[in-house]
């Protein structure tokens, strides 16, 4: 008889249940005289169940033992609660200990702890309210990816995690080898596995390209990797991106689907994980919902780079004349994550789109403009977390593209096959990143993308 049910299940139900059984951890006992209440906690939801267990009742000598932290089985029926605070409770009939916690050394006490002491439990994090309810967030989000393009027709391409090309040009791969490093004998690519240099990628991006170019509307959401050596709140080694690609469809196209997008995961998170997501708004950020509002209320602001650049050129220094940023401003310079929240919280008080950037900026694959100096670029940047999204129209001329790629002084040969994609019937194509986590922070108001990810993977951190 499979009588079991989860604690989400048991607290939405509509009428009283006889003969039922919840599997948990306990967050509290608390002991009466000649029952115990046993707070139960299973992962399906933020809120516990509580069992009232009666003193004699099979499995009651265990009951000292099955304090904070403890799995227990509890057998019962669920009646309404006569208790306030709850509407359903487990009367118990039986309970079974299942796995001890002990007391002593169990590291969640019942307190508020600290991010960073978290961190260095990530094994037991997801036990907390915080931490169950932002990877409950993480999954719907998952979920809502998918449907949204589902929903518009879009294919999922499955992009490979093991790379023989530098996407973003930048360099920042992690080498995937079977050679011993260590070993300290010359060896070369030629040696290797596969017979040339292999990474980890960086972006799905150039496969996402290869099938629009065949499927028409294609996304990748998978593991992205970046050696990128900055131990910022917003980077880390190891990040999962969902990179739409559209054939036929230039910037402006890209744009419009990148502010659905994000429009779309918004309402669907709101409407998918109201409990989860008010405890964020009460707990960690209270402007949480006015930037969720902000970005569902109206269109998101569009800007070009130069424009941009002259807007935050002009509140270079505070009323009081002292300097408002700490990186430099100007034309052919990247925007940091100051910058960039400054133009969303400050400047444009919404999420805001920043188009055409400097060509010297930005990767080899984005397409020209006819000025000669901008790409058609554009970064979707919103409060808090600064970039969340970036994208751009690709080069689909082959000369233009195989000039640009001379240029940046990046191995033609490797690109072969993508300038193929540009000989044999050849058309204007968009896409973007977007950082999964980046997203995550912008909905639940966490800080840190550390907080974000189950085992985060960062410089000099690779437990659990
Ligand atoms: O702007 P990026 O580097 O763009 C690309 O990789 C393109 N190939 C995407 C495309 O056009 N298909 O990265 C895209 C997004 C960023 O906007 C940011 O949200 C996230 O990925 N991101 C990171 N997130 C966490 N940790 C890191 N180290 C990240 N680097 C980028
Ligand atoms: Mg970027």
């Amino acid at each position: 008889m499979n009588n079991r049910i989860k604690v989400k299940a048991a607290l939405a139900a509509t009428a009283p249940a006889q003969g039922v059984r919840v599997c948990g951890w306990v967050r509290t006992r608390r002991e009466g005289k000649g029952f115990a209440f046993l707070e139960i906690n299973d992962g399906s939801c933020l809120a516990n169940l509580q069992a009232v267990v009666d003193e004699g009742l099979p499995g009651w000598d265990d009951m000292p033992r099955a304090g904070t932290g403890a799995a227990v089985e509890v057998s019962g029926d669920l009646v309404e609660s006569p208790g306030k605070g709850q509407r359903w409770e487990l009367r118990a009939t039986a309970m079974r200990l299942v796995g001890e916690a002990d007391p002593e050394s169990y590291p969640l006490q019942k307190k508020r702890h600290s991010d960073e002491f978290l961190r260095s439990i990530a094994h037991l994090r997801p036990r907390t309210n915080k931490f169950g309810a932002l990877f409950r967030i993480r999954s719907e989000a998952a979920q809502a990816v998918h449907d949204f393009f589902r929903q518009r027709g879009f294919s999922w391409v499955h992009a490979p995690i093991i790379t023989g090309s530098d996407c973003e040009g930048a360099g920042e791969m992690f080498r995937v080898t079977t050679l011993d490093p260590y070993a300290g004998k010359a060896q070369g690519p030629g040696d290797d596995f596969f017979g040339k240099a292999a990474s980890l990628t960086v972006s799905g991006q150039l496969a996402a390209e290869i099938f629009a170019c065949s499927l028409g509307d294609v996304y990748t959401f998978g593991p992205t990797f970046r050696a990128e050596n900055s131990n910022t709140p917003r980077h880390a080694a190891e990040f999962w991106m969902v990179e739409p690609e559209m054939a036929f469809a230039d910037l402006t196209d890209n744009m419009d689907l990148g502010e659905a997008f994000l429009k779309f995961l918004v309402a669907q998170l709101r409407e998918r994980c109201a409990e989860d997501l008010a405890l964020f708004a009460a707990w960690v950020d209270k402007t949480l919902e006015a930037t969720l509002d902000g970005i569902l209320a109206g269109p998101f602001a569009r800007v070009s780079y130069t424009e941009a650049i002259a807007l935050l050129e002009k509140e270079a220094t505070t009323a009081k004349g002292a300097p408002r940023f700490e990186y430099p401003v100007s034309w052919g310079l990247d925007l940091q994550t100051e910058h960039e929240r400054f133009l969303s919280e400050e400047i444009f008080k919404r999420p805001v789109i920043v188009h055409d950037y400097p060509k010297d900026i930005k990767a080899f694959y984005m397409r020209q403009n006819d000025d000669g100096r901008t790409v058609a670029a554009m970064d979707v940047l919103v409060p808090r977390v600064g970039e969340i999204i970036g994208g751009s129209q690709r080069e689909e001329r082959a000369d233009v593209l195989a000039a640009r790629i001379r240029e940046m002084g990046l191995p033609e040969e490797e690109y072969w096959w993508y300038m193929e994609l540009r000989r044999f019937g050849s058309v204007p194509h968009s896409g973007f990143g977007m950082g999964f986590e980046r997203l995550l922070m912008m909905v639940t108001g966490v800080t840190n993308i550390r907080d974000v990810i189950p085992c985060p993977r960062t410089p000099r951190h690779l437990e659990f």
